[in-house]
């Protein structure tokens, strides 16, 4: 059992508190934001993550997880202090690390000799050198070492309990040994390298999935012009066991707290180098073309209409999280009301947060009246809940036709034999089988079934992602 300081009680810092805590470690985690920390201490989260409730309550039972905001207290006694604070972008795209070296300096005041720092949230390549540089200032002999975190946001705790593998990079091979022997009793290949590896693969696996997407996306506006269908090229392509099915789905793109900070920040960093980055400049470029993409259709389906109105199904930048940071669809909304149009929006998690960030629609706790009168609709974020719509009700009270489907998630053909205007990314009219083609994944709910069977509809309709949420029972 380690003696472990966590800085910082964000989405990482919880998980991360917690999920050490859970390998028999004994962990106090930091946090400085007094409210937020009473919050913790009173046992409500600031944070929604499956599993991750229960495994606090249960580790702070057991005296293996405390919350404090006293580095005197204790960051003495650690023999491994965890960094997780954030790393915000700044205005020309790097990466912020106030936090980070403020948060260094009053460990430095505390720690003891011997002490090994440990950068969990993503840093720019290079601040473990920088760590270690403060502490030779200061006269602390430390070990440095980069442990990037690639847990997702609704599946933090199942991530970190069954990572595909864990990096430790440092300037030594003890030293990384060392850290990596905190999550000995995780099964999962161990990638030990050095720190500027380390710090450098958490943003080029960010980029990669990035670029996937972006790909898709770009496949997307081909088949599209090729009366292909995209879903079923990422069926083709995913399929190839070189390439995987993972991260192939085409619509609004991705957003987020991480890809679009990462990328950026990847991007400058190269700049600074001398370096043109050219594929991630690219990979940018496409993603934001979807959000345009998204617009227009919007826009010609309202184009000469009194009074136009849109309605959009979905906020959060990806489905069973309140997270609006990056999400395609503010930026839509936004767009919008540029243009004078009237926009009722829904999203089972994420209203009130939308309001306070993008006044100006309206927010609606009820799905079918963000359809009502409106000329046109926009799918933005794949909950699960819309799969339970009646369309052909949604198809009778809206004054247009069209229907953005920005996800590429519901069965076109049944939408249109609604008499829906269908567009979805990459997805050209009905040009080749004679039936339907079967969803491909399997039902997310228990009512859902695929509509190549004659199934009404408001039953019908699929989600597909294929990574939302896991199991609440898979994760300890
Ligand atoms: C991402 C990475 O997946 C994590 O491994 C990483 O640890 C994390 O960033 C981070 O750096 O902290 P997250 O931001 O939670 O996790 O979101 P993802 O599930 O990766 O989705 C990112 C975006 O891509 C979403 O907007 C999603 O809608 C979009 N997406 C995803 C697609 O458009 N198509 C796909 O096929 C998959």
């Amino acid at each position: 059992m380690s003696r472990i300081c966590v800085i910082g009680a964000g989405y990482v810092g919880l998980v991360t508190g917690a999920g050490l805590a859970h390998l028999g470690h004994s962990v106090v985690t930091l946090e400085v934001d007094r409210e937020r920390l009473s919050r913790i201490i009173a046992g409500r989260l600031p944070i929604q993550e499956p599993g991750l409730d229960e495994l606090v309550a249960e580790k702070r039972a057991a005296g293996l997880l405390e919350f404090s905001d006293s580095y005197a207290a204790a960051i003495p006694s650690a023999d491994y202090v965890f960094l997780a604070v954030n790393t915000p972008p700044l205005p020309d795209g790097d990466s912020d690390t106030t936090f980070v070296f403020n948060a260094v300096r009053t460990v430095l005041e505390h720690a003891r000799p011997g002490v090994t720092i440990v950068t969990k949230s993503t840093v720019p390549v290079g601040t473990g050198d920088r760590i270690e540089a403060l502490a030779t200032e200061a006269g602390i002999r430390v070990d440095v070492a980069s442990n990037p975190e690639f847990m997702r946001e609704g599946r933090a705790v199942y991530d970190f309990m069954r990572p595909d593998r864990i990096v430790v990079g440092a300037s030594d091979t003890t030293v990384a040994a060392k850290v990596a022997g905190l999550f000995a009793s995780l099964e999962a290949p161990t990638i030990l390298t050095s720190r500027r590896s380390a710090e450098l693969g958490k943003y080029a696996a960010n980029a990669i999935l990035a670029t996937r997407i972006s790909f898709m996306n770009e496949m997307a506006s081909i088949s599209e012009a090729l009366e292909a269908d995209v879903t079923e090229i990422e069926r083709i392509v995913g399929t190839d066991t070189r390439i995987g099915p993972a991260f192939l789905q085409a619509g609004l793109g991705w957003g987020g707290s991480c890809f679009p900070k990462d990328l950026s920040a990847l991007s400058v960093t190269a700049s600074r180098l001398g370096l043109d980055a050219r594929i991630i400049n690219a990979v940018v470029q496409v993603n934001h073309g979807q959000r345009e993409r998204a617009v227009e259709l919007l826009l010609e389906a309202t184009a000469n209409r009194p009074d136009p109105s849109v309605g959009i199904l979905g906020l959060a930048f990806k489905p069973h999280t309140d997270d609006l940071r990056g999400a395609p669809a503010l930026d839509i909304i936004e767009r919008l009301l540029e243009q004078g149009i009237r926009v009722r929006a829904h999203d089972p998690a994420a209203l009130a947060a939308a309001n306070a960030q993008v006044p100006g629609p309206d927010y609606l706790d009820d799905p079918y009246e963000v359809t009502r009168g409106a000329d046109a609709l926009l799918l933005a974020t794949e909950w699960p809940i819309y799969s339970g719509l009646d369309w052909a009700r949604i198809r009778s009270q809206m004054r247009g036709r069209r229907l953005v489907d920005g996800r590429n998630v519901l069965p076109r053909e049944v939408l249109e034999r609604l008499g829906f205007d269908y567009r979805g990314f990459g997805r050209a009219p009905w040009a080749g089988l004679d039936e339907p083609a079967p969803l491909r994944e399997r039902p997310r709910s228990a009512h859902a079934t695929h509509p190549g069977n004659g199934v009404k509809l408001d039953t019908a309709v699929v989600i597909r992602r294929h990574d939302a949420g896991a199991p609440a029972e898979n994760v300890a």
